[in-house]
């Protein structure tokens, strides 16, 4: 039934692995992580990317918005993700306020590369974001792109809301996309979009788009770790999966969703955002 789970261990994960994978359709399974023994447990299940994502603040550190991450948190993290695992690619978010400019977001993004040890980083949103993934890009930083809800705008949006409804909206979500790769992006992470605009994107572009409350059309998908295993604080996202029902460890629950993932059975109907 789970085709996807693999037994044997493929090789580590590498930046130029992402463009390859979507090149021959093969669905690419992220998860955050913030810790050693979820890492272990994550690469064991043949997740193909670990995000120590900004969320940490939300989910780890108990806050109520991403906004007060600092670049020394996500190092901390990600050195403790770093020791747990071994195939998976590691990509390290770029906290708020960290990339006001070029020259500043490149300064952190180094500290995430060398002390985080990761190998990517992830930057929210387009406009003057572009910028800097250029210059990081021309600085040999691999650079993950991040559009649609994109939680470090939470004071602008005044929430969590679905984007990129509506022609004017959706139009710049794809333009904002495509700069983005044209910058030099490697890889684009989509939140909570209409399905209908991420298979735009989806199609649009060369790189990899990793969906999160995006559909099922998206190149991989991504979700934060605790959310997978049903700890979930608050009202539960509409795209969010409890893999650990009806199972009884972490790695078989991490398992099926890589397995899901894979097979395209996962985000299903009821996870999409409608236009
Ligand atoms: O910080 C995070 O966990 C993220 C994911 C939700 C994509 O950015």
């Amino acid at each position: 039934m789970y085709a996807g789970i693999t037994e044997t261990r493929s090789p580590p994960i590498t930046v130029p692995m992402l463009r390859q994978f979507k090149q021959d359709g093969r669905k690419i399974a992220a998860l955050t992580a913030y810790d050693a023994s979820f890492a272990k447990l994550a690469d064991e299940a043949d997740v193909d990317a670990l995000l120590v994502g900004d969320s940490l603040g939300m989910v780890v550190h108990g806050k109520r918005s991403t906004l007060s991450v600092t670049v020394d948190d996500v190092i901390y993290h990600g050195r403790a993700v770093v020791r747990g695992s071994k195939r998976s690619l590691r990509i390290a978010d770029m906290p708020y306020a960290t990339y006001p400019d070029p020259k500043t977001a490149f300064k952190h993004a180094a500290r995430l590369i060398g002390e985080g040890e990761c190998a990517m980083v992830k930057l929210e949103g387009g406009g003057h974001v572009i910028e800097c993934i250029r210059y990081l890009v021309d600085r040999e930083v691999p650079v993950c792109a991040h559009l649609g809800l994109t939680p470090q705008s939470v004071l602008r949006l005044g929430g969590y809301k679905v984007q990129g409804r509506g022609d004017a909206a959706a139009q710049a979500l794809r333009d904002a996309a495509r700069a983005a790769q044209v910058a030099g992006a490697e890889m684009l992470v989509l939140e909570c979009v209409p399905s209908p605009l991420a298979a735009a994107i989806q199609a649009d572009l060369a790189i990899p788009v990793i969906g999160i409350g995006a559909g099922p059309h998206c190149d991989g998908q991504i979700l934060v770790c605790y959310d997978v295993i049903g700890i979930s604080s608050g009202r539960r996202p509409r795209f969010v999966k409890n893999y650990l029902l009806g199972r009884d460890s972490v790695l078989d629950a991490f398992k099926h969703y890589v397995a899901e993932v894979r097979e395209g059975a996962f985000p299903a109907a009821e996870h999409e955002y409608a236009e």
